[in-house]
């Protein structure tokens, strides 16, 4: 029997999962680490962090499993998208990585788009000029801290990083280099343009492959520390969302799927290309070698609730330990407590500034409407519903693009409440389904690496023969209406927040 692993550099920590090739899940480990928020609005991890969190997670999950390291065929590689690891001529991490949430690039983003034109920017990378993308980070290196950006030699993304740890090559693949807004996404290739114009050497970034292609093999030294043989190949992998497609079979015209983890994203296949000229949703390369996805994004979904659990839930937490579960299962019990719309309290999940549909990294959260009727468990179900809605944002863009199906994949933390799927099928107006494995971006990635290793013919065929539909929450006509009232009232508030946020980001 052959195995594969897949590895998911996430924000809050590193999950291993190892697979055989009927993608049933053999062992799993999660190691966490801690996300730096030196000022506000700005978010940084230690690259070691990471590699830590790697080599200590696949030792315990080969230990668990009992499996022979020579029976790994392949490893996949996923994780969070658009963080900036910089290394000098001797491999040495020059500073923290500069993640996806960070919001301190704004006049980056000003500075690219005057230099290359904000409509021809988006003619080849598909977007605007964004603050979580990583071409407006190097670009503040080379702003703020020159004499980094002098070191520099080599700039990866973070499970390129790893990739790097695990092969000693540099290299990435076309989904994840997608967000680093360097890739001509259109043609699959860095944009000689886009790095000249900006300043930033081509030798400085790994060579660009499709997701399942075969981009090194296990070092030495590489598998002495993650209890592995040497020479195991290391595919592409993907982007965490492009690889959770693959995990949910997203992979054809008229499949998509919602995910709520920290950040929250509606994704939608597309064999081919199509943007939004508004820049509100992404276009990157997906997966799936020669094929597109659309994709919107709230910044802050399940980093909404673990806000909100970590500041003012203690009582939820003594609760659950109490009783053996989740807090987050005795917060949805409270909120499934109040009606619908929370009894007129809306909440905007803009913690961290937002994307779809704003693009707006000033923006900020808030309660709104709040009386001294309030109590916690409408706090905490306008937290939920105000989330939703965001999503809800998103699938109205995809739907104006023409690429929305009738039903939705859901996975990530958020998935795996049976309250939360009911109010997404309710808000969205459409069933809900989930996947039997639940493993999302490390079962995606796994499964690039069985078709690097030649174990299935595509990746299309891999899914058709792995993802199975575990269960499926169709709508309530009632609740959909009342969802859509508040909806309706939700879409306005931003507006009217916009200028207060800007002069507070002022202060
Ligand atoms: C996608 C994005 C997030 C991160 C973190 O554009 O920023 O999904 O990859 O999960």
């Amino acid at each position: 029997m052959k195995y594969t692993l897949g590895i998911d550099i996430g924000t809050s920590g590193t999950k291993t999962v190892l697979f055989d090739v009927q993608g049933t899940k053999i062992a799993s480990s999660t190691v966490e680490y801690p996300l730096y928020q030196p000022k506000n609005g700005w978010a940084e991890q230690d690259p070691a962090d990471w590699w830590n969190a790697v080599h200590t997670s696949v030792k315990t999950v080969m230990a668990e499993s009992g499996v022979n390291p020579a029976d790994v065929a392949g490893i996949g590689l996923s994780g969070q998208m658009h963080g900036l690891v910089m290394l000098d001529e001797d491999n040495n991490v020059l500073r923290n990585s500069i993640i996806w949430c960070d919001g301190r690039t704004g006049e980056e983003c000003v500075q690219i788009e005057s230099i290359i034109g904000r409509a021809r920017l988006i003619e080849i990378t598909a977007n605007p000029a964004l603050t979580g993308f990583t071409a407006s980070k190097i670009m503040w290196v080379k702003n703020h801290e020159p004499e980094i950006w002098e070191k520099c030699r080599h700039i990866l993304l973070p499970k390129d990083y790893i990739r790097f740890m695990l092969t000693g090559e540099y290299a990435t693949e076309v989904s994840d280099a997608s967000g680093m807004q360097l890739l001509d996404v259109p043609n699959r290739c860095w944009s000689d343009e886009v790095l000249d114009k900006l300043g930033i050497p081509g030798e400085y970034l790994g060579k660009v492959y499709e997701s399942p292609d075969v981009t090194g093999y296990t070092t030495d030294a590489a598998a002495d520390l993650c209890g592995l043989t040497a020479g195991i190949p290391v595919v592409g992998g993907a982007g965490d969302n492009a690889a959770a497609a693959v995990g949910l079979g997203v992979v054809r015209d008229g499949r998509a799927f919602t995910t709520i983890g920290t950040s929250g994203v509606v994704f939608a296949h597309k064999s081919d290309i199509s943007i939004d000229p508004a820049g509100r949703v992404h276009t990157f390369c997906c997966a799936v070698p020669g094929a597109w996805h659309i994709m919107g994004v709230t910044q802050a979904a399940g980093l909404s609730l673990r806000w909100y659990r970590d500041n003012f839930c203690g009582d939820e937490i003594t609760e659950a330990e109490k009783r053996g579960c989740d807090p987050y299962d005795v917060m949805t019990e409270e909120a499934a407590s109040v009606p619908v719309g929370a009894d007129r309290l809306l909440y905007l999940p803009y913690l961290m500034g937002e994307r779809t549909p704003h693009l707006d990294p000033n923006a900020r959260g808030a309660f709104i409407g709040l009386s001294a009727v309030h109590t916690k468990p409408h706090m905490i179900r306008a937290v939920l519903e105000g989330v939703t809605y965001s999503l809800r944002d998103c699938v109205e863009i995809i739907d104006g693009m023409g690429a929305l199906p009738s039903e939705m994949q859901v996975c990530g933390g958020g998935g795996k409440s049976a309250f939360w799927r009911q109010m997404l099928a309710d808000a969205f107006g459409m069933p809900v389904i989930r996947a039997e494995n639940d493993e999302g971006p490390a079962l995606g990635v796994a499964i690039l690496a069985m078709v690097g290793a030649g174990l299935y013919p595509s990746v299309e065929e891999a899914c058709d023969a792995i993802i199975k539909e575990r269960d499926r929450t169709v709508p309530d006509e009632a609740r959909a209406a009342e969802y859509k009232k508040y909806y309706n009232i939700y879409t306005n508030v931003y507006g009217g927040l916009k200028e207060t946020c800007a002069k507070l980001a002022d202060c």
